[in-house]
């Protein structure tokens, strides 16, 4: 009975990996969200789904207690043990994306906005795999996925020109080192760890032409150095491409920066 917990469910890849896993009457699902009450869509699943292998756990990045305590009510259910962590969770968005690093206006908005990134991003990351590590240890499967991002690329992000969204592009090259550093750390015990860039996806939400124009200024941007690049991507097919590589990875690629088909995340996208 392969077990699986997934951070950040109530929405976009997350919810598709709950979906996806627990088709599988065989897999036991532990759908992590910031506030199991308001995820509605998640809720909804989870009581109509027919196999009742997904569970809604709170988890939420930001709160250690939180992140703490769900480990410990899946460790609960499991008998103390899981198989696979996805951390799928991160802050994408807000208000200030567009502003570069020498952009704003007001040095404490720019280290507030900073800080939040890497506290939502790198610290939930790190404190949901410490907290999970043991139950990991004794799975059988044994993986630590982290889903990261091309924009944590510097080659990507000179390539393309892509000075938007700073804090958000750190976050996820720190995630990238701290896979690296619990890579080396726990090879010999077996344990991967891989980040996972999942593509271009299309889950932001908002009007039909707001959707298409963000999605069309991304792939434009990134086409100009990567003139085959596959554009947007749905959640779906993201999910699985990602599932067929996170049960095929073995422990020679572990700390590796890979695209969702294992290709190298710093040589092509
Ligand atoms: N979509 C893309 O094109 C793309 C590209 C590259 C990488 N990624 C990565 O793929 C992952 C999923 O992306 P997505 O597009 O599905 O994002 P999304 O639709 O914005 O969903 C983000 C999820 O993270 C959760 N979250 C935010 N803050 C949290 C916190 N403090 N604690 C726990 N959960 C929190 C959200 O929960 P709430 O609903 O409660 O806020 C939501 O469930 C992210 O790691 C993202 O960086 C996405």
């Amino acid at each position: 009975m392969p077990s699986y917990a997934i951070t950040g469910t109530s929405r976009g890849i997350g919810l598709t990996f709950v979906k996806t896993l627990s088709e599988n009457p065989a897999n036991t699902v532990f759908a992590l969200a910031r506030n199991a009450a308001s995820a509605k869509n998640l809720n909804e699943f989870v009581a109509s789904h027919k196999h009742k292998n997904a569970h809604v756990v709170e988890s939420d990045n930001d709160n250690i207690e939180s992140i703490q305590n769900a480990a410990e009510t899946v460790g609960k259910i499991t008998g103390g043990k899981l198989d696979v962590l996805i951390n799928n969770s991160a802050r994408m968005f807000h208000e200030r994306n567009e502003l570069t690093l020498d952009a704003y206006e007001d040095p404490h908005l720019l280290d507030h906005d900073m800080l939040s990134f890497f506290k939502t991003n790198v610290l939930g990351v790190i404190h949901t795999t410490n907290a999970f590590l043991p139950l990991i240890r004794a799975g059988e499967m044994k993986k630590c996925i982290i889903i990261t991002s091309t924009l944590g690329s510097p080659r990507f992000t000179v390539d393309t020109k892509f000075i938007r969204a700073p804090g958000y592009s750190m976050s996820k090259a720190a995630s990238n080192l701290a896979v690296a550093k619990y890579a080396a750390q726990y090879k010999e015990e077996g344990i991967v760890f891989l980040s996972i860039s999942p593509g271009l996806v299309r889950t932001k939400s908002g009007s039909k032409e707001e959707v298409d124009a963000f999605y069309d200024l991304q792939e434009k941007q990134i086409r100009s150095m990567y003139p085959k690049f596959e554009g947007a991507i749905t959640p779906e097919q993201s999910v699985r491409d990602q599932l067929d590589l996170i049960h095929r990875v073995s422990i020679e690629q572990t700390g590796s920066f890979v695209n969702r088909d294992g290709t190298d995340a710093e040589a092509e996208i």
